[in-house]
């Protein structure tokens, strides 16, 4: 297989941030609770009329450019989205539009917080099939439409933003291994029961508020700490890696405490740990595109650098990749 690897990122995040004190106004809360329990600070909201592609394109645009590459050059656009502008079209052929990259194929993936490593791993394939030369990979997600500011269980853990890669053949380094897990069986644990062809929305749907995310957290936390933990650690045995040659581990920023049990299982340095969530709480695909984005613009990983991004989401869906950067 030949290598490859990313070689641009790009992020965007509204301008509106949203603290742990701002939510304390909205419902029974507290900062000391949001904040021990989840390690999130503050969170940043789209604006009303801004849609999850004009995100999507503004993370486009940085990583094209941080790649040197033009829109008309890209082969594939994926753009992981649990929260499309609209059921259809896809937000990928909207972002293709946009940025005017005609020769592209477009196409949108549901994978939830997992969606980042599902789209990159598709990319990979695409790219080291020769069917395309690159590809342009985006997490999108505007949660906040998604969410029930009533409800104090899952309003604080969620927010907005976007984070994209462009994926192409690199002379060295690269992708060394990926992994991918999916269970069906917990989808009831967190899922938007209503606005699909199960319950097509309605004015009872909206009264009984189905059309926000439900969450058993308890239950996926646990979940989510096993399956996080395997992934990586299938994905290191997979690249003949163990934890210690790990330089930086970038995982899906869904709750500190998961993370933190997480790298406890795999016996990982904490201060491996790429972490971002106190700014921006669980943004879904976004998560992990970002922190990405931001551990290399920061330098926090450095060229040769062993990278392993850890996913888990609703689904049930998880993965890994080791990246050798
Ligand atoms: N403020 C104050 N109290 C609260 C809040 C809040 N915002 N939310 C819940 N509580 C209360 C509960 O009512 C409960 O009170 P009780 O004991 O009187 O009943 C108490 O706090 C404890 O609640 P738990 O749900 O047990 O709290 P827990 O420690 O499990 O933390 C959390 C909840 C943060 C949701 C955690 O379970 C979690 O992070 N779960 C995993 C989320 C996840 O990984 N999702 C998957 C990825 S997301 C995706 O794919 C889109």
């Amino acid at each position: 297989m030949k290598s490859i690897g990313i070689v641009g990122v790009g992020k965007y995040l509204p301008k509106k941030v949203l603290t742990n004190h701002d939510l304390e106004k909205l419902v029974d809360t507290s900062d000391e609770w949001i904040v021990t329990r989840t390690g999130i600070r503050e969170r940043r909201i789209a604006e009303k009329n801004e849609a999850t592609s004009d995100m999507a394109i503004k993370a486009a645009e940085a990583a094209l450019k941080d790649a040197k590459l033009k829109a008309e050059s890209i082969d594939l656009i994926i753009v992981a989205t649990i929260s499309p502008d609209m059921q259809f079209p896809s937000v990928a052929t909207i972002v293709q539009a946009a940025l005017k990259a005609h020769k592209a194929v477009a196409f949108d993936i549901s994978a939830a917080c997992a969606g980042f490593v599902y789209a990159l791993i598709i990319a990979q394939q695409f790219i080291a099939s020769g069917k395309y030369k690159n590809a342009l990979i985006i997490g999108a997600e505007k949660l906040s439409s998604l969410v029930d500011w009533t409800d104090r269980s899952t309003c604080v853990l969620f927010g907005d933003g976007a984070g994209a890669a462009v994926v192409a053949p690199v002379k060295r380094n690269g992708i060394i291994s990926t992994y991918l897990g999916s269970d069906g069986t917990g989808g009831n644990l967190l899922m938007v029961p209503a606005g699909g062809s199960r319950l097509p929305s309605s004015h009872d749907t909206i009264n009984k508020k189905l059309h926000f995310v439900k969450m058993q957290g308890n239950e996926l936390f646990k979940i989510a700490v096993k399956c996080m933990a395997e992934a990586a650690n299938k994905a290191l045995k997979q690249a003949g890696l163990g934890c210690k040659e790990v330089d930086c581990f970038i995982p899906h920023q869904a709750n500190e405490r998961i993370i933190l049990a997480a790298a406890k299982r795999l016996n990982l340095d904490t201060d491996k740990i790429f972490m971002n969530i106190d700014k921006y709480g669980n943004m879904s695909s976004a998560s992990t595109a970002i922190a990405l984005c931001e551990s290399v613009k920061s330098k926090r990983v450095k060229k040769g650098d062993i990278v392993v991004l850890d996913v888990f989401g609703a689904g049930l869906v998880w993965g890994a990749c080791v990246i050798k950067w």
